[in-house]
């Protein structure tokens, strides 16, 4: 077992370090929010993610999981250092650094000896050789070891990865990766870190254009009156494809996927490669949150101005409570652009989003409206009742932006329905 310092305790940041210390590691994690560390200490994760506040509390038991402030204690006996800072948008869609570099120079001077630094926050690629020079530490290793996991299943993602990639110049430093990762049975990619970098970006990048592309089939489904959810079933049987990330819904978002995409075009812009496919499924994602809002209008009589429309679900996916580029959001801003009312509902929003009335009942948020806008697929939006809904509505009409309700169920309770990608 090994002593390991997380520096970042956002959800990369403790995931990492609950699942670290649940394996038996000893594990220090440091983060400079001291009210976010106050709270982590007494067992109070700031993040909603499903099984961590349960992990939480047992690694603090057992003595295994610590948090600080102060990083030189975290990281000053650590074998391995995981960076898990944030690498928000700066200004031209580069990924910005800034977060990395003043955590590499402040920590190089606290290593110890032959300790490797991982970096698993997603980075621009040459970022390692960059950590290694902030450390100003010819005695450390630095490997990129990026993560996977998913917002609301990265216990799960944690504990059983498709696959672990090591980037790594120094075959000892990938040697006790490997063994820190020895209970995983998940192939292991060994490799240098410009690829472990380039890995990342692509899968998430690679992610996003499928969504994209069924997105794009679902807009051709409408046109020629056929079903995109058998077209999307029936890809998916095909094992060259993979049936995940071929839901159409209100475009893609989150904290990674936006930010990742416009990394890789503007790293490949950098370098003199117009990366116009990626720049294709950007487009098509934002058209996507203009195509939501189009089809409300479709049944307003072309116009959403002065009507009052409820979303239903604010997070960018369900099992989160994560707002961040979030294309419920996004449609909000549309439809507040056209001069619409904007009420919301989401089980794990309150409090106040300019522009927006958000409600503790989807039936107070939805009351009086002239449409509601399902924007996440949360589980309680599948078994709602609609009969109740109606009622309360002045209009009863319902976008199903994520085809999580049976249409003909719906139209039989009084509704107009519309979902994406199918007329039935
Ligand atoms: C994503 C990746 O899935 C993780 O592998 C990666 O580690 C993470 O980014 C990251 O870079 O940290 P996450 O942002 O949690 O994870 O969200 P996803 O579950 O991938 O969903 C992204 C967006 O795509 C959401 O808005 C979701 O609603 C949408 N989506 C997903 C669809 O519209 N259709 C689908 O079929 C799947």
């Amino acid at each position: 077992m090994f002593k390991i310092a997380v520096v970042g305790a956002g959800y990369v940041g403790l995931t990492t370090a609950a699942c670290l210390s649940s394996l038996g590691n000893e594990v220090r994690c440091s983060d400079i929010d001291s009210l976010k560390i106050n709270k982590l200490s007494n067992g109070i994760s700031p993040i909603f993610e499903r099984g961590l506040d349960e992990l939480l509390l047992s690694s603090l038991q057992s003595g295994r999981l610590q948090f600080s402030s102060d990083n030189k204690w975290a990281v000053e006996k650590a074998d391995f250092v995981f960076l898990c800072l944030p690498t928000p948008q700066g200004m031209n869609g580069e990924a910005d650094l800034s977060y990395i570099e003043l955590a590499a120079k402040e920590i190089g001077q606290y290593l110890k000896s032959g300790s490797i630094v991982v970096n698993k926050s997603t980075v621009p690629v040459g970022s390692t050789s960059i950590v290694e020079s902030e450390l100003h530490r010819t005695d450390v290793s630095v490997v990129s070891n990026p993560e996977f996991l998913r917002e609301g299943s990265a216990l799960s993602d944690f504990f059983n990865p498709d696959r672990i990639v090591i980037g790594s110049r120094s075959p000892e430093a990938t040697g006790m990766m490997k063994k820190l990762y020895d209970s995983f049975s998940s192939p292991i990619i060994e490799t240098d870190p410009a690829t472990a970098e380039t890995i990342k970006y692509a899968a998430n990048a690679f992610l996003a254009t499928k969504i994209s592309f069924i997105n794009s089939v679902a807009a051709m489904c409408e046109v020629v009156g056929a079903d995109v959810r058998v077209v999307s079933k029936a890809l998916g049987y095909d094992s060259r494809i993979g049936d995940s990330f071929l839901s159409p819904g209100p475009g893609w978002g989150g904290s990674c996927f936006p930010k990742d995409v416009a990394a890789m075009i503007k790293m490949a812009d950098d370098t003199g490669y117009d990366f116009s496919f990626l720049k294709g499924v950007v487009a098509v994602n934002e058209a996507q949150f203009v195509r939501i809002v189009d089809k409300a209008k479709k049944y307003l009589d072309g116009s959403v101005t002065g009507k009052k429309i409820a979303v239903l679900g604010l997070t960018f996916k369900a099992n989160t409570d994560d707002l961040r580029d979030s294309p419920s959001l996004k449609i909000c801003e549309l439809l507040i652009q056209s001069g619409a009312i904007v009420t919301a509902y989401d089980p794990t929003v309150s409090g106040q989003i300019v522009g927006i009335s958000i409600f503790e009942s989807p039936f107070d948020a939805c009351s009086n409206s002239d449409a509601v806008i399902i924007a996440t697929e949360w589980e309680e939006f599948k078994t709602l009742d609609y009969a109740k809904l109606s009622v309360s509505m002045k209009n009863p009409l319902i976008i199903d932006a994520r085809n999580i309700l049976n249409p003909e169920f719906i139209r039989g309770l009084g509704y107009v329905y519309e979902g994406v990608g199918h007329s039935l």
